[in-house]
């Protein structure tokens, strides 16, 4: 066990899935900020009833706090821009993008996730998978995936959690100060997308349009034919660019 600042840090060896670890600290302890990292995840959960592969070397972690239920959006874009930070420092010529609602994109493609759940209380669960290593190469991925070791960036999976720490504590710092206004200015900046043509999917559903911004709880909003519609929850594709040829 080490402390990062305020977070006291377990890694452990094999778990089902770092959230429920989490969830099962949550019931015992009360105003402590935690984190439960493995170096085997066996059973990882995804968004949206997905699973998340634990392939070996990568990083799984979960943060337990304590905070307001109507803070989880906020705090999905705290995280976000602390990991989007994090691999940006590391390499910040890295074309490193943040994709809606909370993934991270080096070179369009998907190198980390966030699955948030609430724990025990008031405590919020914000578990992150990273491909420090290896990328799952399945037939069936909605998405492409990398590593950022498969885009030149070697780095240790306990020493990229350190850094995504003192990251997540500054963007954290910024927001209780000034509240989620530059938050979502600087996670804006670094969209993939914004103010391009997107596709959402929800539930067998596409909803088309212009994504042009987030509001103050995190939503996205898509300016489609029939005007403007928050959207809540989803998987956002962006649709290839036309080429125009001239003949
Ligand atoms: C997604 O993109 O679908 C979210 C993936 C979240 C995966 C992480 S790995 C650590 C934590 N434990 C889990 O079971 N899931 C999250």
């Amino acid at each position: 066990m080490e402390y990062i600042g305020e977070w006291m840090l377990h890694d452990m060896e094999e778990v089902g899935s770092t959230n429920d670890e989490v969830k099962k600290l949550s019931e015992n302890i009360i105003g402590e900020k935690v984190i439960i990292s493995a170096q085997r995840q066996i059973n990882g959960r995804g968004r949206r009833g997905r699973t998340w592969i634990g392939l070996d070397g990568n990083l799984f972690f979960s943060q337990g706090l304590e905070c307001d239920l109507n803070a989880i959006g906020a705090l999905v874009f705290i995280s976000t821009l602390s990991l989007w930070r994090t691999i940006q420092d590391l390499n910040p010529l890295l074309d490193v993008k943040l994709k809606w609602p909370n993934d991270v994109l080096v070179n369009d493609k998907k190198v980390s996730g966030m699955l948030l759940e609430k724990g025990e209380g008031k405590y919020l669960i914000i578990g992150i998978g990273v491909n420090i290593k290896i990328s799952p190469n399945l037939v069936n991925m909605i998405y492409p995936c990398t590593s950022l070791h498969e885009e030149g960036v070697e780095v240790d999976r306990l020493d990229f959690l350190r850094s995504y720490i003192d990251n997540f504590n500054s963007y954290y710092g910024i927001w209780q100060n000034d509240g989620f206004e530059p938050i979502k200015q600087e996670w804006l900046t670094h969209a993939k997308g914004l103010n391009e043509a997107i596709v959402v999917h929800l539930d067998n559903e596409d909803t088309e349009g212009v994504f042009t911004g987030v509001d103050e709880q995190g939503a996205l909003l898509l300016n489609t034919r029939t005007g403007i519609k928050k959207i809540y929850a989803g998987d956002v594709f962006y649709p290839q660019r036309k080429q125009i040829v001239n003949e």
